[in-house]
């Protein structure tokens, strides 16, 4: 099986940028005291993906998990150690990440497109497939400014998920969803998945992890706490019974929601 992603004993970390008092800045000085302003946001973590399997990242808020996926997809890189991903990656880093306020949703879906890799036939093409799939309705044509957090996520999400890819990252994509496009978006990552694509998804929501993962690794404090089935996963973060994620896929119900979807 070929080998989709490589991190291997990487660690970034950040400085904390706090302001001090002027009070404490001279206390400081005057102590000679070494400032303990950076921390390791990631620290020695190693892993291997396979391509077609889908991971789910968890972890507590603050462990590294963006931190993770901005240096998987190579927005960011390690300080030491090394990323290495085979092929195209497309996905959802950040709710409105790469969005123009002053775009509409249209020049935006184009322009979000493009930075994915996609040429603007390729856009012309899957157009009305992503503007169906965000269902923005008539704000489709009105500045993303204006947009709702909940139709910012619909509208990046439309757009990553009609990319051609290998590897899709998603991180906490469902997390400002309504119910109806959070069903959507869990059936179109099956969909993903399915097709052998790798997926690499963050999320609190151990239901949806379960459905949607064969492996989860979770991050404790910036290093891998935990590597295996997601069952253990689960167990190791104490998750298990406290999820509030739509938890059945029955198509019935999907239809259903599609259909109140559409209605937005
Ligand atoms: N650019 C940055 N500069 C300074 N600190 C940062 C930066 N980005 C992240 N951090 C810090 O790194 C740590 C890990 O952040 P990260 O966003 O990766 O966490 P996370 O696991 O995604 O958390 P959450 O579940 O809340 O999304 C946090 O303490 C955060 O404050
Ligand atoms: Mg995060």
């Amino acid at each position: 099986m070929t080998t989709s992603i490589v991190v291997d004993d990487v660690t970034k970390s950040f400085r904390y940028q706090y302001h001090p008092t002027l009070k404490k800045l001279v206390q400081g000085k005057v102590r000679r005291q070494a400032s303990q302003d950076e921390f390791k946001a990631l620290d020695r973590v190693s892993f291997e993906v396979k391509q077609g399997e889908s991971i789910g990242l968890m972890g507590l808020n603050g462990s590294g998990k963006s931190t993770l996926l901005k240096l998987v997809s190579g927005v960011m890189r390690p300080d030491e150690g090394q990323v290495l991903t085979r092929g195209r990656i497309s996905g959802l880093i950040a709710t409105g990440a790469g969005f123009h306020n002053e775009l509409t949703g249209r020049d935006n879906i184009y322009m979000n497109a493009a930075m994915l890799g996609m040429s603007k036939e390729e856009t012309d093409a899957k157009f009305d497939d992503i503007a169906s799939f965000a269902d923005v309705g008539r704000f489709l044509d009105t500045p993303v400014g204006n947009y709702s957090s909940g139709m910012f996520a619909r509208l990046g999400f439309a757009v990553a998920v009609h990319v051609d890819c290998d590897i899709f990252i998603a991180d906490e994509v469902l997390a400002v969803g309504d119910r109806p496009f959070k069903r959507k978006c869990l059936k179109r990552m099956k969909e993903i998945r399915e097709s052998g694509i790798t997926m690499f998804y963050v999320s609190h929501s151990a239901g949806s992890v379960k459905r949607m993962c064969d492996r989860a690794i979770v991050l404790d404090k910036g290093t891998v706490g935990f590597d295996g089935d997601v069952d253990g996963a689960i167990k190791y973060l104490h998750y298990d019974g406290d999820d509030d994620e739509p938890d059945s896929e029955e198509s019935s119900e999907d239809e259903r929601d599609d259909a109140l979807a559409s209605d937005i």
